[in-house]
């Protein structure tokens, strides 16, 4: 039995979203470790304010809060820890370890999205409560969609879940155990420099988005270029036709090579 500093593990059947949960939990003063896990999120966030919907029971929905002292500029590395410990988690389960496209979603074998994970931060917070929160946020697909006839239209060719991969049954507990085991020595890296390091060259090694043609989407612009590094910050390098450029927040498209 390996000890963490996740054992305060709180179970909901339904909540509107665990992130939005434990961000009002970390405003009250609750520690690091705090973990929260439903069945179902009826108001289930994701990136670029995009909703995150599973059917009851079927995936893993669950946030951890940490409390991090990192320097903003390495705060990516947060998601990124959680991002490779699910991964980690997944390869344990079925024998398979997902890749992960930058900034943090987990792919499956045909470049399909497997996880997808969201953190967000509480940087007004007392600092008599410790270093502020980063709420990291992870949906597993496990049992949904079970097949291609169940995703609504949007999705249709771009998801997927442990069971369609494999076809195997994974135990969501079990799954949640694999990955809170896998997340605490992550997790104690960010407190050393060398520590980040070794995760930001972790993250490297499995970011399948490396040496993909991408499409990046900023704020106030996109462009084209190939991917050819991530930073120790875990920020992702791109070569685009103006230069060379690191991009620190964004949505990333990987482009099917021409022909
Ligand atoms: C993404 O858009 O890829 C990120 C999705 C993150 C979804 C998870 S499910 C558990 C946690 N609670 C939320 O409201 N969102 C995250």
């Amino acid at each position: 039995m390996v000890t963490t500093r996740f054992t305060d593990i709180r179970r909901f059947d339904t909540l509107d979203s665990t992130n939005r949960y434990l961000l009002d939990e970390a405003r009250l003063g609750a520690p690091e470790g705090v973990v929260a896990v439903a069945d179902h999120q009826h108001a289930g966030r994701g990136r670029l304010g995009r909703s995150w919907e599973a059917p009851a029971g079927a995936n893993l929905l669950v946030s951890v809060l940490l409390r991090p002292e990192l320097d903003p500029e390495l705060r990516h590395l947060a998601s990124a820890v959680v991002a490779l410990a699910a991964s980690d988690a997944i390869g344990g389960c079925t024998g398979r370890v997902p890749g992960i496209k930058w900034p943090n979603d987990l792919l499956g074998g045909d470049g399909r999205k497997l996880a997808g994970v969201l953190a967000e931060a509480d940087l007004g917070s007392r600092p008599d409560q410790g270093p502020p929160p980063i709420v990291v946020g992870i949906g597993i697909n496990v049992g949904w969609p079970a097949s291609e006839a169940d995703l609504p239209p949007e999705l249709a060719g771009s998801a997927t879940s442990i069971r369609m991969e494999t076809g195997q049954d994974v135990d969501r507990g079990q799954l949640l155990d694999g990955l809170l085991t896998a997340l605490e020595p992550r997790v104690a890296d960010l407190g050393s420099s060398d520590g980040r390091s070794g995760q930001a060259a972790a993250f490297r090694d499995r970011c399948v988005t490396l040496g993909q043609r991408v499409r990046v989407t900023l704020a106030d612009r996109a462009f084209e270029g190939t991917a050819v590094d991530v930073s120790p910050e875990g920020h992702l390098v791109v070569d685009g036709d103006g230069g060379r450029r690191t991009v620190v927040a964004g949505d990333v498209v990987h482009l099917r090579p021409a022909g």
